[in-house]
């Protein structure tokens, strides 16, 4: 530590990633925790190993000790929302009387699909991509059309306008396209070129474009996240983003639906009963944690910097013939396993655990590390594995250390 100076020991200090123990984690109760044996580090779903931000605590301290535990009311997230995106992303276009209050980030992204297409039209995603986007979309009716990442798992235009053709045939009355911006499980950042190639390909094909920002509070240093709904040709866009990842309170259920200029007539078409999904500690967490939150996740995100550079180093060392590319942004790590010959066909049925196949199944059975079985991103996502290095750098040295045992002793 001495050698690394005094900056090296204030930014250990104050990074959230190590403040907890395993003991400590291993009392919590919630699915990270909880779906797999004790003997397993879990390093899979999109929970953060951090105590929760102060200036958080505080307020539903707060909230708890005046019993303010009614129902949510007042546009105080949106407006945190607003002026986090014009201190961050320097964008002033988020208009508070364009959004709405939803029960979360998933169920906002249903609604506002509801709202630009009707059952039986398709929705266009790009693989491999967070499972909910499939599961979510078909459960509403909708069909989903994959367009695959392209070179270096970025979007591919060309991909992407074959895709938009489909979705428009067959008569259908509406399209849309559901993109993860930045984009889960990669950890790309699209840039505003690519964000602007979107918006003209979709105006173009008259796709409504719905997009999930639920990740831009998480870009890391050197990657700097674009709203999609700043970029020209954007403004019949629909977006939906939440203070739930960058601040671990995905349990404190609350996200912003927000839209362009040209969408807003569309947005109050929202009906009336989707406000009363988000819970009011929710909304009040949330809030805190835009406005008051913001040097907290700073050192988080100081931390996972530090944690995606050890990675490279871990998995080169550990792991050959393991693929990693850096993420930009998000707490998650998308590894290519497909060299190690692991076939995905091993998968049990769905559920947490019997879902996993190939190398995310044998990192479960052999090395006891819980990681994201690939095959369920979709397209091009067999053969890897999403590992969620948002814990202590201890954590996931063991994690991928007992992974490289695994792959020697095969
Ligand atoms: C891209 C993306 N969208 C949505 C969600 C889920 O958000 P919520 O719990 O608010 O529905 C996640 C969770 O990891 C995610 O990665």
């Amino acid at each position: 530590m001495d050698s690394e100076g005094p900056g090296a020991a204030d930014a250990a200090r104050n990074d959230p990633l190590v403040q907890l123990s395993l003991d400590q984690l291993r009392r919590r109760t919630s699915m990270k925790w909880r779906a797999f044996p004790g003997d397993v580090l879990p390093l899979w779903v999109a929970e953060m190993d951090v105590p929760l931000a102060p200036a958080v605590a505080a307020a539903l301290h707060e909230a708890v000790s005046l019993g303010d535990t009614g129902y949510p009311y007042g546009r105080a997230y949106a407006e945190a929302l607003a002026a986090f995106a014009r201190e961050r992303w320097h964008w002033d276009g988020l208009r508070v009387e364009h959004t709405a209050i939803v029960p979360d980030v998933m169920m906002g992204v249903v609604e506002l699909l509801r709202l630009v297409t009707e059952p039986g039209d398709a929705v266009v995603v790009c693989s491999p991509v967070y499972p909910p986007f499939y599961a979510f979309v078909s459960h509403d009716g909708r069909e989903v059309v994959e367009a695959p990442l392209g070179p270096g798992l970025r979007i591919d235009p060309d991909a992407l306008e074959e895709a938009f053709v489909r979705a428009r045939g067959d008569g259908r009355r509406g399209a849309a396209f559901l993109m993860s911006n930045p984009h889960n499980p990669t950890g790309v950042v699209h840039t505003r070129a690519e964000l602007a190639a979107v918006a003209e390909l979709a105006r173009r094909h008259r796709v409504r474009v719905v997009s999930d920002e639920i990740h831009a509070p998480l870009v890391l240093a050197g990657a700097s996240f674009t709203p999609f709904l700043s970029v020209p040709g954007a403004e019949n866009g629909l977006a939906v983003t939440s203070a739930s990842k960058a601040w671990n309170l995905a349990g404190l259920k609350a996200a912003v639906a927000f839209a362009g200029p040209e969408a807003a007539a569309d947005l109050r078409r929202l009906p009336e009963e989707v406000s009363h999904g988000p819970s009011h500690l929710g909304v009040i967490a949330h809030t805190a944690a835009l406005r008051s939150g913001r040097e907290w996740l700073d050192d988080l995100l100081t931390g996972l910097d530090a944690n995606r550079r050890l990675l490279g180093q871990l998995v080169e060392q550990h792991l050959p013939g393991v693929g990693y590319r850096p993420p930009e942004a998000t707490y998650l790590a998308w590894l290519d396993c497909t060299a190690l010959g692991l076939h995905d066909d091993a998968a049990d049925g769905p559920g947490v655990v019997s879902e996993l196949a190939g190398p995310a199944r044998m990192f479960l059975d052999r090395a006891r590390v819980a990681l994201s079985s690939g095959h369920v991103f979709g397209t091009g996502g067999a053969g890897c594995v999403r590992l969620n290095f948002a814990t202590s750098p201890a954590v996931l040295r063991e994690a991928v250390e007992r992974m490289g045992r695994a792959i020697a002793d095969r």
